[in-house]
């Protein structure tokens, strides 16, 4: 990192803005990063402008209303200095803009298509003195090799008339684990925008974790996610193999969790999903082989045994549902929860509507319980979610817990249907004869 030849004096004006919550901050992308993100900042005491093309999401926000899980209405209802709009330019009233816009993989490679696109709005619009901070998962190399070429196309010097950064999003939704108490990565094109960037985050974050290169700090985000993705991977392979060497894995993972050190719990399930995941090792193995020709054999192997899961799990349906003398073909199996994960309604990627399709196109009577998704499209009908009475779980040939929300009583399901199957483990406590573990 090389810092400018001289202080830049829009760097103090911006850091005087930013201590006095003078700065007006744009945040362009409002979806289950930058919605949470907005709210914060506009806690923090920022006037806020929330950016999105997506006319509907706007239209929501402006009437106080929201459509991510972890935002209730309520906190976008009462933010009192907080603008929304699909007009990019809007970028132009503010001194800091925080991109966190999709990065999704396109026939397997990423595509940056809506970082390039939101770039290059900030840089029509922006004026000197603007801190850009990225917070969209990347590859290494993103923000110095493919956004500062972009912003430089608005003529403004980068490091002296503006600031780049890179600061990766880390919530984890659904969980208890709220933005203000997970450390904040923070990172600098230069030392001014470093500076900047950790002013910035340290207003409504607790800890900032400075790392010296934008790289860096890109790559630390992708390490996070591909620890957990290969993690995944291992459980499930040795869910696999474990009924074959007679041992109940749940019990095996179990009792390896309770050593306190040199060891870190995951757990087998339906596959992985969501936009973090099931996506981000990808960039990483991507980028390793665009440079160096060969991929990351860890997240290629994590990646095949993961996306073979919810073949396996219903499979492994299949086989409970013949055990008890059913076929797959015409019985009535009921899905819980078809998020991607607990606590969420976030359903892409997600491994157990890859189940659920997977099991009606085998014949199955499908339906779900979810009361975090209230309906989904399923081979082009629409499914609803059904409620959980006692009748129709009894109805049921078999009852597939696949992702296990909060408030949902898995144990009550257990006590009222004829054959459980379990991919998530919560029942494993019970020891009920009716219930399949995976
Ligand atoms: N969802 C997570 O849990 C999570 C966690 C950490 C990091 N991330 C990363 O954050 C980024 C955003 O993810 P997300 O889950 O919030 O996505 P999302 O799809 O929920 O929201 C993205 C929003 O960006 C908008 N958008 C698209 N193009 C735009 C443009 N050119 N300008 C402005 N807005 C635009 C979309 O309309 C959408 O509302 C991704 O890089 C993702 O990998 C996600």
């Amino acid at each position: 990192m090389s810092a400018g030849p001289e202080p830049s004096p829009h760097a103090a004006a911006l850091r005087e803005a930013i201590a006095g919550r003078g700065a007006t901050v744009a945040v362009a992308g409002l979806g289950y990063v930058g919605l949470p993100l907005l709210v914060a900042i506009a806690e923090a005491g920022f006037g806020v402008i929330g950016i999105d093309p997506d006319a509907e999401r706007v239209a929501t926000l402006a009437a106080g209303g929201s459509y991510v899980s972890d935002v209730p209405a309520e906190a976008v209802a009462r933010l009192a200095r907080a603008r929304f709009t699909t007009d990019p330019g809007e970028v132009a009233a503010a001194q800091v803009v925080v991109v966190a816009v999709p990065t999704p993989l396109t026939d397997g490679s990423p595509d940056l298509t809506a970082v390039r696109t939101a770039m290059a709005d900030v840089a029509r619009a922006m004026r000197p003195g603007t801190l850009v901070v990225l917070e969209s998962t990347t590859y290494p190399g993103t923000t110095d090799e493919v956004v500062r070429p972009i912003l430089e196309t608005s003529g403004l010097a980068c490091g002296a008339e503006f600031f780049l950064a890179y600061s990766p999003e880390r919530i984890d939704p659904g969980s208890a684990w709220s933005l203000r108490d997970t450390p904040k990565v923070v990172s600098g094109i230069d030392e001014a925008a470093a500076d900047l960037c950790e002013a910035f985050y340290g207003c409504f974050v607790t800890k900032t974790v400075r790392t010296p290169t934008t790289r860096d700090a890109e790559m630390a985000k992708l390490i996070e996610n591909t620890f957990r993705h290969v993690n995944i991977a291992l459980v499930n392979e040795l869910a696999m193999v474990a009924p074959e060497l007679g041992v109940d894995v749940w019990a095996a993972l179990d009792a390896a969790a309770s050593k306190p050190f040199g060891y870190l719990a995951f757990w087998p399930g339906p596959g992985v999903g969501g936009h973090c995941i099931a996506i981000d090792p990808a960039y990483l193995s991507w980028k390793v082989g665009q440079r160096l020709g060969f991929g990351v054999d860890f997240i290629e192997h994590a990646k095949e045994v993961n996306n073979r899961m919810p073949r396996v799990v219903a499979g492994r349906i299949g086989d409970a549902l013949n055990a008890v003398g059913k076929p797959v073909k015409g019985s009535r199996v009921l899905v819980l929860g078809v998020a991607y994960k607990p606590g969420v309604n976030d359903i892409r990627e997600s491994p157990s509507i890859m189940v659920l399709e997977r099991l009606a196109s085998q014949g199955a009577e499908v339906s779900y319980h979810d009361p975090f998704v209230p309906a989904l499209r399923l081979a082009g009908r629409e499914l609803r979610s059904v409620p959980l009475d006692a009748a129709t779980v009894a109805g049921q040939d078999c009852v597939a817990i696949l992702t296990a929300h909060p408030g949902v009583d898995h144990d009550r399901v257990v006590a009222e249907a004829a054959l459980v199957f379990d991919a998530r483990g919560v029942t494993r406590g019970l020891r009920a004869q009716n219930v399949v573990l995976l």
